[in-house]
C-alpha cells in the first residue's frame, strides 16, 4: 500500500489535436499548434503541485505512418517549439530530456534538442521528458538486444538477468515509474506508450482534446489520483 498524495511522475497521451481542429474546420497542423501550447498549460500545472517528471508522448513510432505533409508539420512544429522553450525552461529551472527512437528524427530537430537539453541539463524543479519517435515495444526489443550484447561477451551472465536489469536497459533508467497516466480525448488504449513503466499506474481518462486540456483539468486529473488507492497487489 502506498500513499498516494501527489505523484512523482506523470504521463501524458497528449491526444486529441486533429478532432480539435476538424471540429473547428481547420487544418490538423493548427491542432498541433494549438496542442503545443498546452505543454505550457501542463509543465505549469506540475511546477504548481511540486510534480518532479512529466512525460509527454509527442510522437510515437507508429506516427511515422502518417501522411509525409502532416509529419513535415510535426517535425517543424517540433523544431520551433524546442527555439521557445529553452529560454522558458531556464527561467522556470525545468530540465529537458527524451526518450525514444530520435536518432530517427531530422538533423535540425536532433540538433536543437541536443542544445536545450544542454542547456537545461542543471535545473532541478522538474523534469519534461519528450517521448519522440517512441513506442514501448522498440524500447523494450533495443533494451533486450543490449542485454544480449553483455551477456554474449560475458559482462553479464543469464542468471543474473532481473527485472532491475531490465528496467536499466530501458530509455527510462534513470527515471522513476509514472504513478498517473492521463489520456485525453476519451480514448482508453496505451497507443504502445511506455508499456513496461505502466504496470501500475492510476489511468485518468479525460473527454477533452488535447488543445483544451488547460491547468485546471490537470489539476483535476492530480486530485483524482489522490483519492485512489493503489494496493500494488497487496491488501
Ligand atoms: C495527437 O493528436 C498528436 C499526435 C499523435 C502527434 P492526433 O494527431 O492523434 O489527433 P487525433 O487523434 O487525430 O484527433
Ligand atoms: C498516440 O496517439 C500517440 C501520441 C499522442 C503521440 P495516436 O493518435 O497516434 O494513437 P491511436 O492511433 O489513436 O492509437
Ligand atoms: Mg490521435
Amino acid at each position: 500500500m502506498s500513499d498516494s498524495a501527489t505523484p512523482r511522475h506523470v504521463a501524458v497521451i497528449m491526444d486529441g489535436n486533429g478532432r480539435w481542429a476538424q471540429a473547428r474546420g481547420l487544418p490538423r497542423k493548427a491542432g498541433h499548434r494549438a496542442g503545443a501550447e498546452s505543454v505550457r498549460e501542463a509543465v505549469d500545472a506540475c511546477l504548481d503541485l511540486g510534480i518532479e517528471f512529466i512525460t509527454l508522448y509527442a510522437f510515437s513510432s507508429e506516427n511515422w505512418n502518417r501522411p509525409e505533409k502532416e509529419i513535415e508539420a510535426l517535425m517543424k512544429l517540433l523544431e520551433q517549439f524546442l527555439k521557445t522553450k529553452g529560454k522558458e525552461f531556464m527561467k522556470k529551472n525545468v530540465r529537458l530530456r527524451t526518450i525514444g527512437q530520435t536518432h530517427l528524427l531530422p538533423d535540425s530537430c536532433r540538433a536543437q534538442l541536443a542544445k536545450v537539453e544542454k542547456e537545461t541539463a542543471n535545473n532541478s524543479a522538474l523534469t519534461v521528458i519528450l517521448a519522440l519517435s517512441y513506442g514501448g515495444r522498440e524500447e523494450i526489443a533495443d533494451a533486450s538486444r543490449r542485454i544480449a550484447e553483455k551477456v554474449s561477451t560475458g559482462e553479464l551472465s543469464p542468471e543474473d538477468v532481473t527485472k532491475e536489469t531490465v528496467a536499466q536497459h530501458l530509455d527510462t533508467a534513470e527515471f522513476p515509474d509514472p504513478d498517473l497516466l492521463i489520456r485525453t480525448s476519451g480514448e482508453f488504449r496505451l497507443s504502445n506508450f511506455l508499456l513496461w513503466q505502466l504496470s501500475y499506474a492510476e489511468f485518468f481518462i479525460s473527454e477533452k482534446n488535447w488543445p483544451d486540456f488547460n491547468k485546471s483539468d490537470f489539476r483535476d486529473a492530480v486530485e483524482d489520483y489522490s483519492r485512489r488507492h493503489r494496493r500494488f497487489g497487496g491488501l
